[in-house]
């Protein structure tokens, strides 16, 4: 699945923590998504993890010492500083903060750090007093003033066996802090784009609910495709078994007429919307307060009224409405249709017959129908990639001015 992170140049400054071990398995998750990654390790560093154990994963020399005359990089210590895209701290040390803090530079990792324009982000790993101390706090507050981003730490049970804040946050969520920085200055920087996932839930009673397939897999893959892109990405989600995107707003709702009241309110300054939940068009005309009971009758009947179709419904002409078709037969017919009966710019025509396709796969396989006519059968590929392909075809139809 290639992302932003695809032959970027990351440093990862790796510092003397126990946490050490998880930087290899961050080096491992940056090196398959196609980074090209430098290592510097401290001495620190050295004594919980080899070099080579990097070396092994990066395919790249690692850099632990500015005057081993054996490194590429030692000496020439600016080059590694101004080649990154990005420099990361992990696990980032209280002393190996402090030492930023103050602009010291006594080893590979701080004079690179000193010297580089890249941005940086600061993973810390340490016990939680040493966080929680005035010092380190200081030390904290100065470096975010100057721009630096932190990842945690997170809370939970610690090397010294306190439970605290501390620990390393894990990869993944590094990874998207790692995403969203890369990102910053992308081609949708200074666009919000609101997309919609999951399947909407519509109370029968307190225990019971109407509901659909949807996993969320597709909407949250199209909001981390814009967050990369630099876009403010606002996912306006039901309850879904994924976890919430790194750099991307949540706003959490259960129902059709909740989404339609938070499609409705984001929307108002929004550049585009792209409505990938499956919104149920039915719904209880009113849920039970106390759950009801299987009593003697052998048939239920629940009486459904109509939901408000919440694209459909959004007015304003500056907004680029994107809509999908999940469709079981006559896919384009029915798209085609639903594109001009909602007002859409764009519709995403989605068979969900097929087993690689449509509801709770990783895969998906559409055509994108635009307004004069035009159709774009795109084959097999990941949700993440059919997002961007939809933020390609969604940026030439901007019609506000950018934020
Ligand atoms: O979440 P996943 O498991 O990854 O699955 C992805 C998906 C199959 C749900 C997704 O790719 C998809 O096709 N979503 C649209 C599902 C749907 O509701 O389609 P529809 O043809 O019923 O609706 C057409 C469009 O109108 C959709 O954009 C829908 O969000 C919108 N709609 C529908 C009903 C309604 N009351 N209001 C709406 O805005």
């Amino acid at each position: 699945m290639p992302t932003n992170l695809e032959g970027k140049h990351i440093t990862l400054g790796v510092t003397g923590s126990i946490a050490c071990y998880k930087a290899i398995d961050l080096a491992s998750k940056l090196t398959q998504a196609k980074a090209n990654v430098d290592v510097a390790l401290t001495r620190g560093a050295e004594n919980f993890v080899s070099p080579l154990a990097f070396a092994a994963i990066t395919h790249r020399p690692v850099v632990t010492d500015v005057f081993d005359p054996q490194s590429e990089l030692s000496i020439d210590h600016v080059a590694l500083a101004e080649r990154s895209d990005v420099i990361v701290v992990v696990p980032a040390t209280a002393h190996t903060i402090a030492k930023m803090a103050q602009g010291l530079a006594d080893d590979v990792l701080t004079t690179t750090l000193l010297a580089t324009q890249a941005p940086v982000i600061v993973a810390p790993a340490m016990d939680a007093h040493m966080f929680d101390h005035p010092a380190t706090q200081a030390n904290v507050k100065m470096l975010v003033e100057r721009g630096v981003t932190f990842a945690g730490p997170a809370s939970g049970r610690l090397a010294s066996g306190l439970i605290g804040k501390g620990r390393l946050v894990e990869a993944p969520e590094l990874l998207g802090v790692i995403r969203t920085t890369l990102g910053r200055d992308g081609d949708l920087a200074g666009r919000k784009i609101v997309v919609s996932a999951g399947g909407t839930e519509e109370a029968i009673d307190p225990v019971r609910v109407i509901t659909n397939h949807s996993s969320g897999k597709m909407g949250y893959a199209i909001a981390e495709a814009a967050r990369d892109r630099g876009a403010s990405a606002v996912l306006v989600s039901t309850p879904t078994a994924l976890p919430a995107p790194h750099g991307v707003r949540m706003v959490k709702v259960r129902s059709a007429l909740d989404m339609r009241d938070a499609i409705n309110h984001e929307c108002q300054d929004a550049d585009a919307v792209v409505m990938a939940a499956a919104v149920a068009d039915w719904r209880p005309v009113s849920a039970a307060d106390q759950k009801i009971k299987k009593g003697a009758s052998n048939e239920w009947s629940i009486e459904l009224t109509k939901t408000p179709d919440i694209i459909a419904g959004l007015i304003g002409d500056s907004l680029v409405k994107v809509g999908f078709a999940a469709e079981s037969q006559d896919l384009i017919a029915n798209a085609q249709s639903k594109l001009v009966s909602k007002g859409l710019d764009l519709i995403i025509a989605n068979d969900i017959t097929a087993v690689d396709a449509g509801f709770a796969t990783d895969t998906n396989r559409v055509t994108i129908l635009d307004r004069e006519g035009g159709s774009d059968d795109l084959p097999l590929m990941s949700k993440y990639d059919v997002g961007v392909n939809i933020l390609d075809r969604v940026k030439p139809l901007f019609r506000r001015e950018k934020l």
